[in-house]
């Protein structure tokens, strides 16, 4: 039997709703998904593959197949997990949906990575307000066979139980790292820009938007600016980050950044869709036909 995920908290935070649910692992019910959850799968994987050529990176494509994912059935946790394993010592591990901060940062800081195990209703294919297993296993396990950013994750996880110590406004400011990286970012490549970042890669819409839209910024990867930048959660993205290559990421990262939190403690935050003095702009944003909902 399906069982129900459950949720322990909701939270209203300035970024919008959020729920946190139990906080412990769970085995994926693999047995129990419907036929029409398998469709569900089906539908968006095909439709992601082929919306993605030539928009996602050649690390998160070439990475994405390794795992021998299919259209056919969802994938089975402990298949990937040899895939994993074998390739970067990462595991995933089965949950019920959004993390509490410390042990979301636990995790990582030990290479796991939390799946959700439920996936979404053929009703919420193009928007969903939390991840599910299509945007956790689709679009955040292919990355973590990427050695460079495998480590970015883990140090991720680390600088987090640090930041959790430090106080709310160092775990907003690294929060927003993620947001800005692992979740939306962009990176430049000889063929030109192209998406790494995982709530692009598991949404049709802003997989296109993102690249194509005249409407959103995209400026050049900036650690404080990140850092200092607000974003929504249920819009498609105003700004996106655009890197040069992992490497960069993981030496901008490499730094403590406690110094960092403590100099940005002063400093006002800038709004999501603002462009600043120091922007290194790639693209300039219209603002314009800004669309008001994104998927998960
Ligand atoms: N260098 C960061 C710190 O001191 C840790 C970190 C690394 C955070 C990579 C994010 C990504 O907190
Ligand atoms: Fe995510």
């Amino acid at each position: 039997m399906n069982t129900t995920p459950r949720r322990v908290e909701h939270q209203q935070t300035d970024r919008g709703y959020i729920p946190v649910y139990t906080t412990a692992t769970v085995e994926q019910p693999w047995a129990d998904y419907t036929p029409s959850e398998h469709e569900v799968w089906a539908t968006l994987f095909r439709r992601q593959r082929e919306v993605l050529q030539g928009r996602a990176c050649n690390e998160f494509l070439e990475n994405q197949q390794r795992f021998g994912m299919t259209p056919d059935t969802i994938p089975k946790f402990q298949d990937l997990n040899k895939v994993l394993k074998a390739g970067t010592d990462w595991e995933i591990v089965g949950v019920e949906g959004l993390l509490p901060d410390e042990i979301f940062f636990d995790h990582l800081a030990n290479r796991r990575f939390p799946v959700t195990w439920w996936i979404r209703k053929p009703e919420q294919l193009d928007y969903l307000s939390e991840p599910d297993l299509f945007h956790d296993l689709f679009g955040h396990v292919p990355m973590l066979l990427n050695p460079v950013f495998a480590d970015y994750v883990q140090a991720y996880g680390r600088g987090g139980v640090k930041a959790h110590k430090l106080g709310a406004d160092a775990l907003m400011n690294l929060t927003r790292l993620y947001w800005y990286t692992v979740e939306f970012g962009l990176i430049n490549t000889p063929e030109g820009v192209r998406i790494y970042g995982s709530g692009i890669v598991s949404s049709k819409g802003e997989s296109i938007y993102c690249l194509e839209s005249d409407s959103p910024n995209r400026i050049g990867f900036d650690l404080e600016r990140i850092m200092r930048t607000q974003y929504k959660i249920d819009t498609y993205q105003q700004t996106y980050f655009v890197i040069d290559g992992f490497q960069q990421l993981m030496d901008a990262t490499l730094p403590d950044f406690t110094p960092i939190y403590a100099r940005l403690e002063d400093q006002p935050a800038f709004p999501a869709g603002s462009v600043q003095q120091d922007d290194r702009v790639i693209h300039r944003g219209t603002g314009e036909g800004w669309v008001k909902t994104g998927d998960a």
